[in-house]
């Protein structure tokens, strides 16, 4: 059920449960998001985070996720669109088809240096492509993108990475992000020029997804402030 709807520019966003409101949709869309992983996931709150308390405990300290409390089925992803790109896979890979397109973000800072958070994170791809690297570091306050710009949702993950996937799928697609937080892949979308639908199931996240979109609209330039490097990528053999 469609609870809530709001369009700004090109991009749809559904308050809603996902899994009622993808049978509604229509084709020509390709999957990019970052779904609950099923670990019960709380920043520095149990042991299946992989993320540690103390020094590192942040402000979403026992922070939960919705949906996140319960093993994730990724099969109602794959086969919504054409490509599909799923970040946190590697948590429920097991539930996935092989895959040789697998893309790693490398979150360390440029020494390699690690900490007690996890150094990467790995998306599923049924791109017809080779494995690859996004190497940009992100690290609590420690970031080479959004410096300044506070994180919003637990999960959060940078735009450029958004950016970065959004150019690896069909370039007519529009980008369908059914578990949406707080709008990254929308406010990519909205910075390239795509179309997108997003879909959260929290009105709290679904109101900053809105407000990050509609400022990515009015501003562009906003979430890049002061520039970031350019990411590197590079192939896996
Ligand atoms: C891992 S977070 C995504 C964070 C996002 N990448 C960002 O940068 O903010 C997953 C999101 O999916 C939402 N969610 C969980 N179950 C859902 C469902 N059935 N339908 C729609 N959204 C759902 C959660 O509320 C959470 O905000």
């Amino acid at each position: 059920m469609i609870r809530r709807e709001e369009i700004i520019g090109d991009c749809r966003l559904i308050l809603g449960d996902c899994l009622e409101v993808l049978p509604l949709l229509g084709g020509g869309m390709a999957v990019v998001s970052d779904p609950p992983y099923g670990i019960a996931f709380a920043h520095g709150g149990n042991d299946n985070s992989g993320i540690g308390g103390g020094r590192y405990a942040t402000k979403f300290a026992k922070v939960a996720i919705e949906g996140d409390d319960r093993p994730f089925d990724p099969l109602p992803l794959t086969s919504v669109g054409s490509d599909c790109i799923l970040w946190g896979a590697n948590h429920f890979a097991d539930r996935l088809p092989a895959s040789s397109s697998w893309l790693i973000w490398d979150k360390r800072a440029a020494s390699g240096h690690t900490n007690d958070f996890a150094d990467c994170e790995m998306a599923w791809t049924n791109l017809q492509n080779v494995a690859r690297v996004f190497r940009h570091h992100w690290d609590g306050m420690m970031k080479a993108s959004e410096r300044g710009v506070s994180r919003v949702h637990p999960t959060q993950k940078p735009i450029v990475l958004m950016e970065w996937c959004i150019g690896m799928v069909d370039q007519e697609a529009t980008i369908l992000d059914p578990y949406m937080g707080s709008g990254t892949t929308g406010v990519a979308c909205a910075k390239l020029g795509r179309k997108f639908i997003g879909i959260e199931i929290d009105e709290d996240y679904f109101n900053i997804a809105c407000e990050r979109i509609r400022k990515a609209y009015a501003q562009p330039d906003m979430f890049i402030e002061p520039r970031a490097p350019e990411p590197k990528q590079e192939a896996l053999l």
